[in-house]
């Protein structure tokens, strides 16, 4: 756990230049706006421990599997959003000496991220080896307001009168850390630089995505503009404007930079250069003030829309908004092409896809704190996969329209390769599924099953009824060979939550029929034809549904995890040393496999989803039960637990879960920032707020609240948009206030 980021409701600042932190600070600075976005790395040179970081959504790369032994089914490539130019870069020469700040002696430093207008800011003061000081400014945005664009200014003094080189570049020099057999990735089309501007356009090998970037840069001496550039290089990866001049100590130089990022997922390749000309012109005439009054603005509605205010606690009032600042950065909602990678623009890990985390626990965020369409274009998202999740489960000998969601996918085909969780992990299936319940249940937009939500139920249902057998021995249904959520179990029978999720579905399923038939006699008609289904398919999907086995505990009074789970030795958690944990980094795959301990959420997952099927009591026996033998060791889980705790009135542990998801990246909780945010976790902190502590449901068509204040909290407060109208929350000692 770190402790060095300062404590701001609006701001996350970072005092002193901490070297050995910087990949976790450059995660936790990062910035984005849905369509692009980058980590938290310096303009200048830097030599030092760094991971580079700028994406752009939806541009991937098939990189080559590469496994120890192949299995059959397994997929031929992990698709991964790739690491892209970097358009931020400058190079500062100071009598000859490059600004690198691994090399120079930084007597000040701090980096803040300023969350409110989205801005990322940097100030510090640095003694070259030449003797001279250096004093600079930086701020920077990928702007919310304009989703091609992009600014950065950047101004300097010095302490002693001194020549001057400027250079202004966009590097295509990239490569992904991650690459499984160290490929260059990127082929570079075109390369230029005259004037003030410089233009790069790339293209991803094999899956051919252009991406196009046209740089502008301004100079200013004094608030003059001095476009001076005098050299112009065109190195296919890197076009450079580069200026020379001297200066004197009581100067200043202010570099300002723009820059327009389009893919060839909105523009035609071929009219691409076109559209960088025609665009960087149209914001040739905004300064960086006018600019960032834009972004400002943009944000302002942001938060007017998803702002929660928590009096009394700024280690939780700067994490909530830390989370929710990622989250807006990450999705903007407007693409159904897009969705949400668990790392979103911060990192390499993962690879930018999409894993059940987006139905599971982003849903919600967007649900309630954007126009429903933004929520729809995620569901429509897994609607347009449908012919590949059947392709899917074809291939792994399922038949007759059954569908298959991937656990990791980037259009629709699975790319991950462990067998365990490719083959097993199934349950992600029925997250897919639920989030079309969730989404109706939510925002009243019935029609959503007649138009694409019954085929995907159909096709899962079928999954599911496939997927199951008859056990003579148990005379009940069971699904053998799975793995739940708790990734520390592998090829179980009978995992309780994978066995709930399967006949909720199929029950779901069977009733959404009846409805559509009912309401959308033609659109049913259709969805028949296209999915040749018989009505003769829902008395199999009945029959399995109430007749399906749980593994069940009469002496502990509760579900078990799994067959067998009672003959592991139960030793709680607390009783691990604190050199053992994390156990993944510690412990052999063998030895976690055979322990008790729980990963994430499993059961206590299936209550959080059907809460309202169990008594108050069986939710306690089963939280009692398995959280003292879950390690948390997946970002996913505290949250869970976090919301069952507040549902359960136990403020304490709700409370310190609470704090675990929210700080999760702050404080490095689990030692892994440096890799990227976890920004689908974030999503979950942002559920335990209003699904924990304000106890928000909807029942019967209304909201309904339950707030559990945390004792150190004065009142909390938020914005929820429910059914097209925004409605303010405010809760506190006294009770709880809505005002439309
Ligand atoms: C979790 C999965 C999750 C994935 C991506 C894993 O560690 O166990 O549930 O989907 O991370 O966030």
């Amino acid at each position: 756990m770190k402790n060095y980021i300062k404590h701001h409701p609006w701001e996350i600042i970072e005092e002193g230049f901490n070297t050995e932190f910087n990949r976790v600070s450059e995660s936790l600075f990062s910035i984005g706006n849905g369509k692009f976005g980058q980590r938290g790395n310096f303009e200048e040179t830097f030599t030092g421990d760094s991971l580079v970081g700028n994406y752009v959504a939806g541009v991937y790369y098939p990189d080559k599997t590469r496994v120890g032994w192949w299995k059959n089914g397994y997929p031929e490539y992990f698709a991964k959003v790739l690491n892209a130019p970097n358009w931020t870069k400058l190079s500062i020469k100071i009598n000859g000496e490059i600004l690198d700040l691994s090399h120079a002696k930084v007597t000040k430093f701090n980096r803040i991220l300023d969350m409110k207008n989205g801005l990322l800011k940097r100030n510090f003061i640095a003694k070259l080896k030449n003797g001279i000081s250096v004093t600079v400014q930086a701020s920077r945005f990928c702007s919310l307001d304009q989703d091609n664009m992009g600014a950065l200014s950047y101004s300097f003094t010095v302490d002693q009168s001194a020549e001057i080189e400027v250079s202004s570049y966009i590097d295509g020099n990239i490569r992904n850390e991650d690459a499984n057999y160290d490929e260059f990735f990127w082929e570079n089309i075109k390369s230029e630089s005259n004037d003030n501007q410089c233009t790069l356009i790339a293209r991803t090998k094999k899956t051919h995505f252009y991406v196009g970037l046209k740089t502008e840069t301004n100079l200013f001496v004094d608030n003059d503009k001095i476009n001076r550039f005098q050299s112009h290089e065109s190195a296919i990866n890197s076009p450079t404007v580069s200026s020379f001049f001297s200066i004197e100590p009581e100067q200043s130089i202010v570099i300002e930079k723009k820059v327009i990022i389009r893919s060839s997922l909105d523009v035609d390749k071929d009219q691409l250069d076109d559209v960088l000309v025609d665009e960087i012109n149209n914001i040739q005439n905004l300064s960086y003030k006018d600019l960032i009054n834009n972004q400002q603005k943009a944000w302002a509605k942001k938060w007017s829309e998803s702002d929660i205010v928590i009096e009394g606690d700024i280690a939780a009032q700067q994490a909530i908004r830390f989370n929710i600042f990622q989250l807006n950065c990450t999705y903007s909602g407007n693409d159904e092409r897009l969705n949400i990678g668990p790392k979103g623009f911060t990192g390499e890990k993962y690879g930018g896809s999409t894993y059940w985390d987006t139905e599971a626990y982003c849903l919600p965020f967007y649900q309630s704190t954007a126009d429903k369409s933004i929520a729809k274009n995620l569901l429509i998202y897994r609607y347009n996969h449908l012919p590949k999740a059947i392709e899917n489960a074809k291939k792994l000998g399922f038949s007759d329209g059954a569908a298959l969601y991937p656990m990791v996918t980037m259009n629709g085909e699975e790319c991950h390769n462990e067998w365990e969780i490719t083959f097993e992990e199934i349950h992600r299936n029925g997250a897919i599924a639920y989030a079309i319940y969730d989404y109706i249940n939510y925002t009243a937009d019935k029609k959503y099953l007649a138009e694409y939500g019954l085929e995907v139920l159909i096709g899962i249902a079928r999954f599911w009824k496939q997927r199951v057998n008859w056990s003579e021995e148990k005379q009940a249904y069971v699904m053998l060979g799975v793995t739940g959520p708790n990734e520390f179990e592998n090829n179980v029978n009978n995992n309780w939550y994978t066995n709930k999720m399967a006949t909720w579905c199929m029950t779901y399923c069977d009733e959404s029929i009846d409805w559509v038939k009912k309401h959308f006699p033609s659109d049913f008609e259709r969805i028949c034809e296209a999915s040749s289904f018989d009505d003769s398919e829902r008395k199999d999907w009945r029959a399995i549904s109430t007749q399906m086995y749980y593994p069940f505990s009469e002496k502990h009074n509760v579900y078990l995890q799994q067959d067998g789970f009672l003959d592991k030795e139960l030793i709680p958690v607390s009783q691990l040393s604190d050199d053992e944990r994390p156990i993944v980094e510690h412990w052999s795959w063998d030895k976690i496999l055979r322990s008790c301990y729980i990963k994430q959420a499993d059961i206590l997952q299936g209550f959080y989803y059907f809460e309202h099927e169990f008594t108050h009591e069986e939710l306690k026996r089963h939280y009692d039960f398995y959280e003292p033998l879950t390690v948390h060791e997946s970002s996913l889980s505290p949250c869970i637990h976090s919301i069952l705790a507040a549902k359960l009135g136990d403020e304490k542990r709700a409370y310190d879960f609470y704090l675990r998801t929210a700080r999760l990246d702050l404080n490095d909780y689990n030692n892994d920032t440096r890799d990227g945010l976890h920004i689908t976790s974030m999503a979950g902190t942002w559920m335990t707020i209003i699904k924990g502590f304000a106890g928000m449901e909807v029942k019967n068509d209304q909201l309904t609240f339950n707030p559990l204040l945390p004792k150190n909290w004065e009142s909390l407060s938020f914005k929820i948009n429910f059914r097209d109208e925004v409605k303010h929350v405010f809760i506190d000692r006294l009770g709880l206030k809505i005002n439309e």
